[in-house]
């Protein structure tokens, strides 16, 4: 990653946190744009801004620990106001988005689904006309028999990959104990039609297209950070 691609991330993180008002419950994201969130946002806290954290994976929650942010669990909430996260593709206008590389799909969805409002936050090289172009579709599986939902998603049209550890060569197991299989569909013109034939295969735990969820995008490129708002139609 170049510096210049971090200072973007930095710039598009500094005015998510500006979004976030007194005494909201925030949902906080996973990656390393939505670190940085957490970092300014670990700040704000220090100096006496009340909020609380909803982290959306266990490293998040190390991390907004360590710096002090107050943190309820996503069970322990009646409502998230807001929730910040990043997303490996963002498709310009619908913002359907594409997350999951760093493999916190499931609870990044359920803290989005339960959110207000959605706010992703990335660097310009995240924004594409259609999503699939760059990264696979993350999909969350069962360990018991995964080789079943690996085949289903082959014959939807899927070249399959297992998520494994460099070091153990093993598969990766996420928060929740489950496998990751990276699905490359190529291009997806068409997410929601994707996202639930998805959905429909058994073993298929949850898969890292956010359709419709997210309501604006903030973007950060070489002349500062600008905000996208879903397209209504
Ligand atoms: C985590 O599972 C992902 O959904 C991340 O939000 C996504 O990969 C973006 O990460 P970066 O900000 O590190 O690119």
């Amino acid at each position: 990653m170049s510096l210049e691609q971090d200072r973007r991330k930095q710039l598009a993180a500094d005015l998510a946190v500006q979004k976030i008002e007194p005494g909201m419950t925030v949902g906080l994201g996973t990656g390393s744009t939505a670190d940085l969130v957490t970092r300014r946002l670990a700040e704000l806290v220090a100096g006496g801004f009340l909020v609380t954290g909803v982290p959306t994976s266990r490293r998040t929650r190390e991390l907004a620990d360590s710096l002090g942010i107050p943190l309820l669990d996503l069970q322990d909430v009646d409502q998230i106001d807001l929730t910040i996260d990043g997303a490996d593709e963002v498709q310009s206008g619908s913002l359907h988005a594409l997350k999951g590389a760093g493999g916190a799909l499931l609870r990044e969805k359920l803290v989005a689904l339960d959110s207000r409002r959605v706010l992703l936050v990335v660097d310009d090289t995240k924004m594409v006309d259609v999503i699939g172009q760059g990264f696979a579709v993350p999909v969350e599986v069962v360990q018991y028999g995964w080789r079943v939902p690996a085949r289903s998603l082959v014959r939807i049209g899927a070249e399959i990959t297992i998520r494994v550890d460099d070091a153990s060569r093993e598969p990766t197991l996420t928060d929740n104990d489950n496998y990751v299989i990276d699905a490359d569909f190529g291009r997806i013109p068409e997410p929601d039609a994707l996202s639930r034939q998805i959905k429909e295969i058994t073993g298929v735990i949850e898969h890292g297209l956010f359709v419709d969820i997210a309501d604006e995008v903030i973007v950060g490129d070489e002349n500062g950070a600008r905000s996208l708002v879903r397209d209504a139609s």
